[in-house]
């Protein structure tokens, strides 16, 4: 019998059992909690619920511990791929090399996006945000391929999972393109995932686009780096959306549009646009550090902070190092990672951000990569999405695995008006 934590409540004792996880985390099983007590708990923002057992990814806010099925990201960092780490994340085992060719195969066969869902493109307007345009666009796959049936054959979940997670880097691509008013490029069976995409993003019919396998590489790395973070904010939007047993495209394009909260993902982007307001106002980083430490403002340092990394976060130590690496490579220099570089010093060393454990995050520095790519800020969290893919796939199907499943549906701490009557209109003051 595992062990219990006892509740005392209006003299009645209740025993509630204590769930360990793999890594000795433990959870109180509430689950009996209303039955047995009349109580529900009140945990704003979930900081201390756990919603689901989960197999997928384990991160420890406290060491800077991010692992995905197991394996440190800063192994997959350095040796993978992101479509192997896809496959890792979604089947659960890194592939042999047969499973990684086939999965490859599918990506390949599955990147065409139907014809007709052009048009759609072509009519949002210019100024559209990218992210509104891929949710809308997610969505709507639903009505041009097939959904998953309720008990599918393995092929239909592996083509189905391929289908999203191709089609989206050529949909992603494909409104960058039309947004600018070039043509469209479609994919290429000859090229990598990574590189397609790329390709896909800045090959042109008068100027033909020339991949840089460290281009590749850092490409690579940045979808890796987003490929999953457990019960994240986008994550658990998934998660709540599959719940209602939803198709998975419309599961996907909810977790897209929580992405794109300049809290969550959308934070890449506010980062650069933040770290520029401070170039053109001099470079001086005084002002904002003040601005982040005053109660009355706002204003937040982007990029730093984490609901969960209350030290550096993993991410972000990868990503500073490459975004440094590719830049001496290429022989580029960035004058925003100078300032990145000189806040996060002062930052780190401020009463106020040491008191709130406030560190970098996976975005400090993940724009500075983005940017050597050649990818427009706006385009900047779409990058994210595609990273998270795997992730939210992996996670929505442990979900609808689950034999503990449930509709997720929250209970609230009414603190309206108490009953009262009706008043006609034209009685009312
Ligand atoms: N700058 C200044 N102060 C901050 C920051 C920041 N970036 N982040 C948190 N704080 C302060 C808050 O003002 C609050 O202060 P108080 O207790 O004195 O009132 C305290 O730290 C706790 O803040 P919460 O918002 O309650 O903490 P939470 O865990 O909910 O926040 C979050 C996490 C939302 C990421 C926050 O740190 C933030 O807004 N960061 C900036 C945005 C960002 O970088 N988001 C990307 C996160 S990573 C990702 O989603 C991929």
């Amino acid at each position: 019998m595992g062990s219990t934590a006892q509740l005392i409540f209006e003299g009645k004792t209740v025993e509630l059992p204590v769930v360990t996880g793999t890594e000795g985390e433990k959870a109180l099983d509430i689950s009996k909690l209303r039955q047995e007590t009349g109580l529900i708990t009140y945990d704003p923002g979930f900081a201390n619920t756990g919603s689901c057992k989960s197999k997928i990814t384990f991160m420890d806010g406290e060491k800077g511990i991010l692992r995905y099925r197991g394996i440190p990201i800063e192994q997959l960092a350095e040796h993978s791929t992101f479509v192997e780490t896809a496959y890792l994340l979604i089947n659960g085992e890194l592939p042999t090399r047969k499973q990684l060719n086939r999965f490859s195969m599918l990506l390949n066969d599955h990147s065409l996006v139907h014809e007709d869902m052009r048009q759609f493109f072509e009519n949002f307007p210019r100024r559209a945000h990218p992210m509104g345009i891929l949710s809308s666009m997610v969505n709507a796959l639903q009505a041009f391929y097939p959904e998953l049936p309720e008990r599918p054959e393995e092929e239909e979940i592996n083509v189905t999972f391929a289908r999203i997670i191709s089609k989206v880097r050529t949909m992603a691509a494909m409104s960058y393109k039309i947004s600018r008013g070039h043509t469209v490029i479609y994919p290429r069976h000859d090229l990598t995932y990574a590189a397609n995409f790329l390709n896909m993003m800045f090959h042109t019919p008068v100027r033909p686009y020339r991949i840089d396998d460290d281009l590749v590489d850092a490409l690579n790395l940045f979808w890796i780096l987003h490929a999953d973070h457990e019960q994240n904010c986008s994550t658990a939007a998934v998660r709540l959306v599959g719940s209602a047993r939803v198709n998975l495209y419309a599961a996907i394009s909810a977790g897209i549009c929580a992405l794109w909260g300049p809290l969550h993902g959308g934070a890449n982007q506010a980062v650069i646009e933040m770290l520029t307001a401070i170039q053109k106002s001099g470079g001086d980083i005084a002002p904002f550090i003040a601005r982040a430490r005053d109660k009355n403002d706002p204003f937040r340092l982007m990029g730093f902070g984490h609901r969960v990394y209350k030290t550096y976060d993993p991410r972000a130590r990868i990503m500073k190092k490459t975004c440094d690496k590719v830049l001496a490579k290429l022989k580029l220099h960035d004058p925003l990672l100078d300032i990145a570089k000189r806040l996060e010093e002062v930052a780190l060393k401020d009463s106020y951000f040491i008191e709130h454990n406030l560190y970098p995050n996976v975005d400090f520095y993940s724009g500075v990569l983005l940017r050597v790519l050649g990818i427009p800020l706006n385009m900047f969290t779409v990058m994210f999405a595609i990273g998270r893919l795997p992730g939210w796939i992996s996670q929505w199907k442990e979900s609808v695995d689950d034999p503990d499943w449930k509709l997720h549906r929250p209970r609230q701490v009414y603190i309206g008006p108490e009953k009262r009557d009706y008043v006609p209109i034209e009685k009312r003051r």
